[in-house]
Order: C-alpha cells, then structure tokens, then sequence
C-alpha cells in the first residue's frame, strides 16, 4: 500500500509545479508586451499600475484576464491609467499585436492623442469590444476596423476624429453597439448610414454631439427591427421627420433628435409605429403643427420631451390619460394653447412637468394634483389665472415651482405650508396679494422670487425659518415696515432685492452679517437713517459662487427641460439688466437709491474692493466723497448723483481702472474735476452737472488759478475774489488777442461770406468770457 501512496505524491508534485510554471509563465511574449505597455503609460515618470511586475504572473495583475485553459490575454481593462500630469499619450499599437486571443480592450480616458495606428489593434481579429472613448484621437478613423468579423462593441466617443472613411467599412461585421458621440465628425450623414445600412445587427447607436448634416435617416428605422437606441441629438439635421412606412420598430426604446433643424408635423401615427418607446426626445427643433393624440398609444413612455419647438393646438388629453408610465414630460416654449389639461389627470408618476412659454389659459384643475409625484412643476409665461388652488398642498414633494409669469391673483393659499421640501419658488410677475408666502415648514428653501406683485404687509417673520435661502427676490411689491433685524440670521443670502415696496426706518447693521451678500438692492423704498459703518464685513465678492453656475438660479432638476433659468434684474450702468448663471456670478453691487438716506458715506465703503456696481443716487448723504472710494478696484458704475455731497472730488478715484460710468452730478462738490486720464477722460460733463462749484474739464468752466495744485475749498474761494479776476483778465486778454489776429490771418485768404461767419464765432467766444467775467 505504500507505492501508490507515493506515486499519487508525485503527481501531485507535478501538478502543482506544472500549475506554478503555466501561472509565471503567462506567456512571456504577452509579459513583456504588457510591461512596455506599462512603461508607455507612465512615460516619462508615472507610477500606475504598480502590480504589473516582472516575474510574477501577468494574469493576476490589475486590470488583466486570462482565457483558463489557454493562458493568453483575453480582457485588458486600463481606463483611466495614465496620470494626467503627464500630459498626452502617443501608444505605438504594435505594442498590442501579440495579444492574438484579445477580446475585450478599454483605454478610456488615458489622453490617447495622435492617429489611431491601424498596424496593431487591426490584427487583434478575436476582437469583440473596442473601447478608445474620452481621448484625443485625430485624423481618420481606420478603415481596417472593418476587417475586424468579431467586433460587437465599438466606441470611439469623444475624440476628435473629423473625416470618416465609411465606405471600407462596408464589410459585413456584427456590430451591435456602435458609438461616436462627439467626435467631430463633419460628413453628411448618408455616408455614415451606408455604412450603418448594412449593418443588421445593430441595436444601440449613438451618433450625438457631431457635426452630421443632412435629412433624418429614415430608412435607418425602416428595416433595422432590432434597434433599440438611436441617438443623433445634437447634429445638424435637417428636412421632414417621417416614420419608415415598413417595419414597425417594435424594438425601439429610446429615439433622440433633440437639438437638431428637423421640420414638418409630428406623423399621426407616432404612437402607433413606435409603441415601445420608453423616452422621446424631440426637443428644439422646428417642428410644427398639434401633438398627434397617437401619443396616448404610447404606454411605457417616461420621458417625452418636446419643448423648443413651434407645436400648437391644445395638449391632447391621450397623452395625460394614456402615458401612464411618464416621469418627465417637457411641453415648453412651443405655441400651445387651450386650458392647461383639458381633463383627468392621470399621469400619477409625473415627477417633472414643463409647460411653460405657451399660450395656455384657465386655470388650474383641480386634477392636476392627482400628479402627486411632481417634484418639478414649471408653468412659466401663459395665461393661466385664478388664484393658486388651496390641494396645490397635496404636492408634497414638491421641490421647484414656477407660476412665473401668470394671471394668478387673490392671496396665496395657507395649505402652501405643506409644501415642505420647496427649494426654488417663483411666484414673480402675477397679481397675488397679501403676506408674501413664507412658512417656518420652508427648511429647504433656497431661491424665493416673488417680484412684481402686489403683496403687501411687513416682511414675516417665519422667513427666518428658511435659514439656507440665498435668493430673496421681493421686488416691486407693496410690502411696509421696517427691514427687520432677524434678516441678519438668513447668512447665506447671496441676493437679497427689497426694490420698490415702502419700507421705512433704518437700514439694520445686522444686514452686515450677510458675510455672502453680493447684490444688495434696497432702492425705492422710504428708508431713513445713515449708513451702517460695518458694512465693509461684507465682501460683495463674485468668488464665493458655486462652482455650478447655473445652480444659483435655475431648478435643481436632472432633466433641464426649458428649466426656468429665472433671471435678476439688477440696474448698473443706468441699465437695468438680468443676470442669471454665469454672468450673475460675477455681478455685485448695492443699490440704495431713492431713499432717505442721511449721513456721511462711511469711509469702509472704499473698502468692498470686490463692489462692481455702487448707486446711491437720490437720497441725502451729505460730507465728502470718501477718499477711501480710490480702492474700490473693480468698480464699474458708481453714482452718487442727487445727493448733498459737498467738498472736492479726491482725484485718486481716476485709478478706479475699470470704471464705465461714473455720475456725481447734482450735488453741493467744488473744486477741480478729476484729471481726465484713463478712465475719466470718457465721461462728459453730465457726469458732474448740477455742481455750480466744480471746474476743470469737461466741466464747462476752467480752473485759472489752480494750475497744478488742487485748492482746498478756502482757497478755491479766495482764488475767485482777487488774484483769480486778475489772471483771468489777463489771460483772457492774451488769448483774445492771439485768437483774433489768428482768424485775421485765416480771413486773408478765404472769401467775404465766411468771413461773417469766423467773426461771429469769435464773438461769442468773446461773449462767453465777457459773460465769465462779469460774473465775478
Ligand atoms: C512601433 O513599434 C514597432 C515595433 O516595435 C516599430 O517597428 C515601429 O516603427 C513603431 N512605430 C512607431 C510609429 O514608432
Ligand atoms: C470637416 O473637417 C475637416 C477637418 O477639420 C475639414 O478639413 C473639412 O473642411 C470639414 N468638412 C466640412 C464639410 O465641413
Ligand atoms: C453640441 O455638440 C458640440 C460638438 O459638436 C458641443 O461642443 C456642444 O456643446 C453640444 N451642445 C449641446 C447643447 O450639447
Ligand atoms: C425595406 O424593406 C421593404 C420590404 O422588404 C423594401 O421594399 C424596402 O425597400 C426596404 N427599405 C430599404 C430602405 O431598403
Ligand atoms: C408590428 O410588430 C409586431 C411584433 O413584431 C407584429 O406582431 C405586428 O404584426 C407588426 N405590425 C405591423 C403593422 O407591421
Ligand atoms: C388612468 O390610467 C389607468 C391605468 O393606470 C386606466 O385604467 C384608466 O382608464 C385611466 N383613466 C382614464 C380616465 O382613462
Ligand atoms: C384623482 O383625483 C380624483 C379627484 O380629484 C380622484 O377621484 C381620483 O381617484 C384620483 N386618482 C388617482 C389615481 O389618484
Ligand atoms: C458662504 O458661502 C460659502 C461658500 O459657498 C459657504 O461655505 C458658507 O457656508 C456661506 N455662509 C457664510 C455665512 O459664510
Ligand atoms: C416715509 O417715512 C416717513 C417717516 O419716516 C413718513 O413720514 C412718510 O410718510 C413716508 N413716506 C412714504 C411715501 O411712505
Ligand atoms: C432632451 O434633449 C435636450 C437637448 O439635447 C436635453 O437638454 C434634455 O434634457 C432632453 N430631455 C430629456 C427629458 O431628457
Ligand atoms: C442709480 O439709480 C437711479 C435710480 O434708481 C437710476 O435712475 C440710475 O440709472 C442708477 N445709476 C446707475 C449708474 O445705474
């Protein structure tokens, strides 16, 4: 019994030597392929992929699989291998050529630049998915690929391959997912579809973000049964949208055309021929004519979106019975018109609902709460009217809404309490009255516009319950009492715009406690009082912005079907101008205007060195101009204009370098005008009008006496009494006499008519001085 005991040892042995050896050994030639391959994505001095080690075995390493039977490399999975840092990666694709059995191959995202080198990756024939996406690939894309029989999966997106040869391609392969989404491709879409054409395999395309021209492939859908996806958003096409008259696509899941120049009606059988359509996006294009009802057919529908078009008629009432199924329906900036939804409102999934920018009129029915999902609800600029139903609080999820725009009147109902997750309200541009809404339940509440109104009443104080609010937009409303001291507790207000209501009494310092203030808008209004000194604790900086511009104002959705991209006016420049996204980020300013304001300017204004826009036009500060103004570096309009501000204007402010308007007219100012360099050289005398004691250009009236120096206000007056008469008479004298005897000499040699002429310019130049010295 021993001899079998020890043979069956070494076997054993031999195995697992054999099983050690085949593991090390993962075929050497591939070994080595794999560490050049690694030295090549850490060219120059990268460190990825710290598990590919000579002497070990290559089909443990990361992102390496091996066929079990054979050894060979079969998957080689590298997306995001190469250090940024390094910049681009130049691969030499022979470096691929031993991986006879490869079958799978990912370098996503790895700065691939340069030709794709057809030499290497056309000889991987067991290739089935090929995926080079979010590169910078160039050039052509080879047409060699066509020769790889086995390839199932091809995605080349975001290069930048522009030309196509398509024609080679016309090889039949198996292709079932191609992608070339925002390649830059630049042909006309026909050669692509001769390629596509014979490929009967193909279930997802995507095609979006390039630059195909052309009409919409139809015949792409008309005999290709197994498509599922079809993405060709985003390109340049153009011509009528028809349906394949053979074949119904039954298969189709999910079409997109959006953002495209396509034209004609919507077929009336839309719904009929693709009757499995889970998401249809048609969105911006041109498309004209009614919703054909057929969409009603269409019962898994989730996602319709139609906005940007010139659709009219009313919403068929198939479509808010039959799409059961429906998340986000998007109807907005089309031509509809009709009630709202003329009957039951079925759609009981519906979480975001775009229909504004129509015609739409009456009100809303009371069916609409039916949509008990809603969580984006956008019925900006129609007709609709009424007051705001009292079930609108049945929408408890509710997250974004926008009646912006509207007829709705009366007061705004108190069951709107219970709309407790509301993050962006906007209410603006209605006839609604009474307290503005605001509940101590609006926890969430970040964006309020309320503007153009006729609510009335104080501010309320469970304002103060929604303590993320950033945008508090209340303008042109009839609100009364006083701004309230609580408001320094809503610390994330970054817009805060009281404009035209009726608020008395003084501004609080604890405004200076919204440290992210930068537009601050409290003009037209009736405040008294003086300026709060701290008001330098603000920073009214453009930096402290979300990186997510659009965010600030617009809807937090997924979907940004026609979203409101609510805008906020804001005069600067004596323009009044609205700023959403972006440019908003950029924008502070305060605006105090037309108040009855009183006081010096406290010199810490000069110190919001961030300010881009200052107004305090049209209120009673009295003093100087602060000196301090000088560091107000990236001010761009700043008017003091209608105030009773009094000594000279502190020449520094001409290194405010970015300065565009610039007014301190009527105010009590003397003394010489700012040199007019830089800046200052732009603006004329309006900018200074209504100063009977300023001087120096462009002011109509020269300083004589004050050659170099800037007098202070005593010796300004003095310079008027005695010395100034006898300078200026002097000068007056010389110049006179040097002008005449000029115009003599100019007379000689013109004829006698214009010569009436020259000497009555010379007489009211003449009477102009005379007029200025009989002045003094
Ligand atoms: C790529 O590598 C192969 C083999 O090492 C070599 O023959 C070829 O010249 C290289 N190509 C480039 C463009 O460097
Ligand atoms: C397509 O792109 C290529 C490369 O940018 C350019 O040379 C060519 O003119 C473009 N063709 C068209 C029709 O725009
Ligand atoms: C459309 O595609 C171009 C590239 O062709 C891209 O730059 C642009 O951002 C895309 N626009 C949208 C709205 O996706
Ligand atoms: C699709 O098939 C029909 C019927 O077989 C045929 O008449 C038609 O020409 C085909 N479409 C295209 C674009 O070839
Ligand atoms: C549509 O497709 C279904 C399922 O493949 C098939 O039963 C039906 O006959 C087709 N209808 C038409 C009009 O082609
Ligand atoms: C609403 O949808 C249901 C299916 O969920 C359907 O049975 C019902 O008929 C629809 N309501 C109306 C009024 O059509
Ligand atoms: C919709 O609301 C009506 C009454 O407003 C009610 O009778 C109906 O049952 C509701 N339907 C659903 C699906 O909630
Ligand atoms: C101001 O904004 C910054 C940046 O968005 C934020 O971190 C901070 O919490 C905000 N609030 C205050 C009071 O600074
Ligand atoms: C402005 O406030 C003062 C008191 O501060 C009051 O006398 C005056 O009537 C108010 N004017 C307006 C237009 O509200
Ligand atoms: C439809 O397409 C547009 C533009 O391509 C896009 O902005 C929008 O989000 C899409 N709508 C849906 C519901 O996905
Ligand atoms: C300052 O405010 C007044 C009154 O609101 C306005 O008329 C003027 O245009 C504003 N000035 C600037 C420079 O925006």
């Amino acid at each position: 019994m021993e001899c079998p005991q020890v043979f069956y040892f070494w076997v054993l042995m031999f195995v697992s030597q054999l099983w050690v050896y085949g593991c090390f050994g993962c075929f050497e030639k591939e070994r080595s392929s794999l560490l050049e391959l690694k030295f090549s994505i850490n060219h120059p001095n990268g460190n990825s992929l710290p598990s590919w080690r000579a002497g070990t075995d290559c089909c443990s390493w990361e992102g390496v699989r091996c066929n079990f039977s054979t050894g060979r490399v079969i998957l080689l999975e590298l997306p995001q291998s190469r250090d940024r840092m390094l910049g681009d990666w130049y691969l030499n694709a022979s470096l691929l050529s031993p991986f006879e059995e490869l079958k799978s191959l990912y370098l996503n995202n790895n700065l691939l630049s340069g030709f794709l080198d057809e030499e290497g990756l056309c000889r991987l024939n067991n290739l089935q998915w090929l995926v080079l996406s979010y590169n910078e690939f160039e050039g052509t894309i080879p047409s060699c690929l066509g020769n790889l029989k086995n390839l199932l999966h091809l995605d080349l997106s975001y290069n930048r391959f522009c030309e196509t040869k398509y024609q080679p391609w016309n090889t039949t392969f198996q292709l079932e997912v191609l992608d070339l989404s925002n390649c830059k491709l630049n042909k006309s879409v026909g050669g692509i579809i001769n390629f596509l054409y014979s490929q009967h395999d193909l279930i997802e395309v995507y095609l979006s973000h390039n630059h195909f021209l052309g009409k919409f492939p139809t015949w792409l859908l008309e005999n290709n049964t197994g498509l599922q996806f079809l993405d060709l958003r985003n390109n340049s096409l153009w011509g009528n949208f028809h349906l394949p008259l053979y074949g119904n696509n039954t298969a189709l899941l999910e079409l997109d055309i959006s953002n495209n120049h396509i034209s004609g009606q919507l077929s009336s059988d839309i719904g009929t021929l693709l009757p499995n359509l889970y998401s249809l996006n048609m969105s911006s294009n041109f498309f004209q004519g009614s919703i054909p009802p057929s969409v009603g057919n269409m019962t898994n529908l989730c996602a319709l979106d139609l906005s940007n078009n010139q659709l009219a008629g009313a919403i068929p009432e198939q479509l808010v019975v039959g799409c059961v199924e429906m998340l986000v329906l998007g109807l907005s900036n089309n031509n509809l018109h009709g009630r709202l939804f003329s009957t039951f409102f079925n759609l009981t999934k519906l979480k975001f609902l775009y229909v504004g920018q129509n015609n739409l009129v009456g009100t809303i029915p009371p069916s609409f709460f039916n949509a008990s999902a809603l969580t984006v609800l956008d019925i900006e600029d129609n007709h609709i009217s009424g007051r705001i139903p009292s079930q609108i609080g049945d929408l408890s999820g509710l997250s974004v809404l926008i009646l912006r725009g509207n007829n709705f009147s009366g007061m705004v109902p108190f069951e709107f309490c219970k709309l407790e997750k509301l993050n962006f309200l906007d209410l603006s541009y209605n006839s609604l009255s009474g307290p503005i809404p605001s509940c101590s339940s609006f926890k969430y509440l970040e964006y309020m516009h309320l503007a153009k109104n006729a609510f009335s009443e104080p501010i309320p104080n469970e304002l103060l319950g929604s303590s993320s609010m950033k945008l508090l937009n209340i303008r042109d409303n009839d609100i009364v009492g006083v701004l309230p001291t609580w408001i320094g507790s809503l610390t994330e207000l970054r817009i805060l715009i009281l404009k035209g209501n009726h608020l008395h009494w003084h501004i609080p310092v604890e405004l200076c406690q919204l440290k992210n203030l930068s537009i601050l808008d409290l003009s037209y209004n009736n405040l008294s009082g003086s300026l709060p000194s701290c008001i330098n604790n603000l920073t009214f900086g453009g930096s402290i912005w979300e990186h997510n511009d659009g965010k600030l104002l617009s809807p937090v959705s997924t979907f940004s079907v026609g979203i409101g991209l609510t805008g906020v006016d804001f005069v600067t420049k004596s323009i009044m101008n609205s700023y959403e996204g972006g440019p908003l980020k950029y924008m502070s300013g305060i605006d105090f205007s037309c108040n009855h304001l009183i006081g010096e300017i406290p010199l810490e204004m000069g110190l919001l060195s961030e300010l881009h826009s200052l107004n305090l036009s049209h209120n009673q500060f009295t003093g100087p101009i602060p000196v301090t103004f000088q560091n107000l570096s990236q001010i761009e309009s700043l008017d003091l204009s209608y105030n009773k501000l009094n000594r000279t204007i502190p020449s520094e402010l001409t290194e405010l370098k970015r300065l565009a308007v610039f007014s301190v007219a009527h105010n009590n100012l003397s003394g010489r005008t700012p040199d007019m360099k830089y800046q200052f050289s732009t603006f004329t005398e309006s900018s200074y009008e209504g100063n009977p004691l300023l001087c120096g250009a462009p002011v109509n009236k020269s300083c004589i006496s004050t050659a170099n120096t800037i007098p202070s206000p005593e010796q300004e007056e003095e310079d008027d009494n005695d010395d100034g008469l006898v300078s200026f008479f002097a000068s007056f004298v010389g110049s006179y006499f040097v002008f005449l005897f000029g115009t003599i000499l100019v007379l000689y040699f013109i004829s006698q008519r214009r010569a009436v002429c020259f000497f009555h310019v010379v007489d009211s130049w003449c009477a102009f001085h005379l007029y200025k010295l009989f002045k003094l």
